[in-house]
């Protein structure tokens, strides 16, 4: 992939995933997040492994992420073997003011869920689209246990009745004509919510139904973001501080960036 070819929203992606991937140090253990924005942040992360000799151990999110993190040269273990990780750096589908998000996009929430909470840090890697006022307008996605997963969407349907939400259409999420199914065989219901008055009190509802696994809202466990822009503008936010950095990642121009770009 040359450069020239990344449309500015990949740009954005690169940036953010190459900045962040400066605060991981040699030693550490690392959560290897999904999608699109930690497929960069993976293939940097490997860069910088074999620029610097880092010594890094990963935890991935997902079977394509684990897949990735090999083939950039991570160690790969299980969160098992981990224990506890220093540091996760993933991606997001919407980021409000207060670090709340919206995750589930690729299906892979509930192992991001698991590592990122088993994390000392989360750090989120985002283009600037996936910032918003108010969560809501990209679907939820909750994972439900395929047993009788139709009774448990009619609970879900029912429940939202009751919250402050603005939409309240239900839809299994499919691959082709079949069901979506997540690294853990389960199934993904994604709810179009619109807007979510309380997200709090949404994620502590879903996951009181029988049958819903997890769901995609990710609250008071991100501690800081890194913004990308198309132009190569990156901006890091923490959780305490505020805006703490705003600069400029240059892309390298004609190079040939990374070999493989299937995720
Ligand atoms: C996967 C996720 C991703 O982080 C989210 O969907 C963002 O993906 P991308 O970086 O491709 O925009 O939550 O479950």
């Amino acid at each position: 992939m040359m450069t020239k070819d990344l449309s500015p929203m990949d740009k954005a992606k690169f940036v953010a995933a190459r900045r962040a991937v400066d605060f991981i140090e040699s030693g550490m253990t690392i959560g290897l997040g999904t999608g699109s924005t930690a497929a960069w942040m993976v293939r940097c992360l490997g860069e910088r492994m074999r620029e610097e000799g880092l010594r890094i151990r990963g935890v991935p999110t997902s079977v394509r992420t684990a897949r990735l993190a090999r083939e950039a040269g991570i160690e790969v273990i299980t969160l098992d073997e981990a224990r506890w990780l220093d540091l996760t750096i993933d991606g997001t589908d919407e980021f409000d003011a207060g670090f709340s998000l919206i995750k589930g996009g690729g299906g892979a929430l509930l192992h991001e869920k698991i590592v990122a909470t088993a994390s000392d840090r989360m750090i989120v890697i985002a283009d600037v689209s996936k910032q918003v006022e108010t969560l809501g307008a990209f679907p939820l996605p909750v994972e439900v246990i395929p047993f009788g997963w139709q009774t448990t969407r009619a609970l879900i349907e029912e429940t939202l009745v009751s919250m402050d939400v603005l939409g309240r259409e239900t839809a299994l999420r499919l691959d082709g004509d079949k069901p979506f199914v997540t690294d853990e065989g389960n199934r993904i219901i994604d709810l179009h919510l619109k807007r979510i008055g309380n997200p709090r009190r949404l994620s502590l509802v879903l996951n009181q139904i029988p049958g819903v696994v997890e769901n995609g809202l990710f609250i008071d466990i991100c501690d800081a973001v890194v913004t990308g822009y198309g132009d190569g503008r990156v901006e890091v936010r923490d959780i305490a501080e505020g805006l703490v950095e705003e600069g400029r990642i240059e892309i390298p121009e004609g190079d040939n960036l990374f070999s493989d770009l299937s995720d």
